[in-house]
């Protein structure tokens, strides 16, 4: 499919990296290729199955859906078999490729959350799991892409996006490995929370001992933590008022335990 109709002005292909993840650029590169087999147990239909009972809830039915960061795509061509026309967009563009390889093939493009260039009005929705926004490491960031999102929605348009919680990233969920599992893609993470910055930092090392040619590799993930008074704040001066903040797969506010919370702002409706 041809996404020109979806991309405004100064939209820029972003190159593929090929040494050490800078923080904030592509981290997925060289993930991409292995990411579903690594997300094989992501309960994806679940999710959507929350962000459609989130809809049901606010009393919104969208048409035309925008996946940020969609990585491979799983969110947005679930959506599609469920009926909506969802496109995606994201900064990897190993992660983008993946998307075509989906039933059915999610339309995507590379593209930067922080830097969006999306026509003006032309989506009901836009959705954003799985921390993607975490991964935006600079407050003026996340603000940037509120007021991208915020072009790119029709009026009374919502986003639905999930955030990890500053908990989350502290107590080193991340801190994780399979090494004693037969899985053929082997991983080890360790997380490293630097307080002050509120970065989480995740060196991760991945080895292929499945068919074929055996591989190695190391990635750096940079997850920045961000608290719900500011983010409330930049959706409101991005023109965007925030209708709930859940507790993820609940519809309860997040109490001190929480670890991944849930915003739904909608697009104010300008008279
Ligand atoms: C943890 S993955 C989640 C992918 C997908 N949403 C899912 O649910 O499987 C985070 C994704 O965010 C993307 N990403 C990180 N920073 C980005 C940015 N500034 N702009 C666009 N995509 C970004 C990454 O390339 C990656 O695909």
């Amino acid at each position: 499919m041809n996404l020109s109709w979806l991309l405004g002005g100064g939209h820029r292909n972003t190159k593929i990296r090929e040494e050490p993840t800078p923080v904030g650029q592509d981290a997925f590169s060289d993930v991409a290729p292995f990411y579903d087999e690594l997300m094989a147990a992501v309960p994806y239909r679940s999710w959507v199955d929350y962000v459609e009972s989130i809809l049901k809830r606010v009393g919104h039915e969208p048409r035309d859906v925008l996946d940020l960061c969609c990585g491979t795509g799983q969110v947005g061509a679930e959506m599609a078999r469920r009926g909506y026309s969802v496109v995606g967009v994201d900064l990897s563009e190993g992660m983008v490729r993946r998307c075509e390889r989906r039933d059915p093939p999610l339309p995507a493009a590379v593209m930067d959350a922080t830097n969006l260039a999306l026509k003006a009005d032309s989506f009901d929705l836009v959705v954003s799991l799985y921390d993607s926004l975490n991964y935006i490491v600079e407050p003026e960031g996340l603000q940037r892409c509120f007021q991208g999102v915020w072009h790119a929605l029709r009026p009374g348009g919502l986003m639905i996006f999930d955030l990890n919680t500053e908990r989350a990233l502290r107590i080193g969920l991340f801190t994780q490995d399979n090494v004693s599992t037969t899985e053929p893609l082997m991983y080890q993470w360790k997380s490293n929370w630097d307080g002050e910055r509120q970065l989480c930092r995740v060196d991760m090392k991945f080895k292929w001992r499945g068919p074929g040619e055996k591989c190695e590799f190391h990635e750096t993930h940079y997850e920045r933590a961000y608290e719900e008074e500011d983010v409330r704040e930049w959706l409101a001066r991005a023109g965007m008022e925030t209708l709930h903040v859940f507790d993820a797969y609940t519809f309860r506010s997040p109490g001190s335990f929480a670890n991944r919370v849930y915003y739904v702002a909608r697009k104010l409706k300008v008279d």
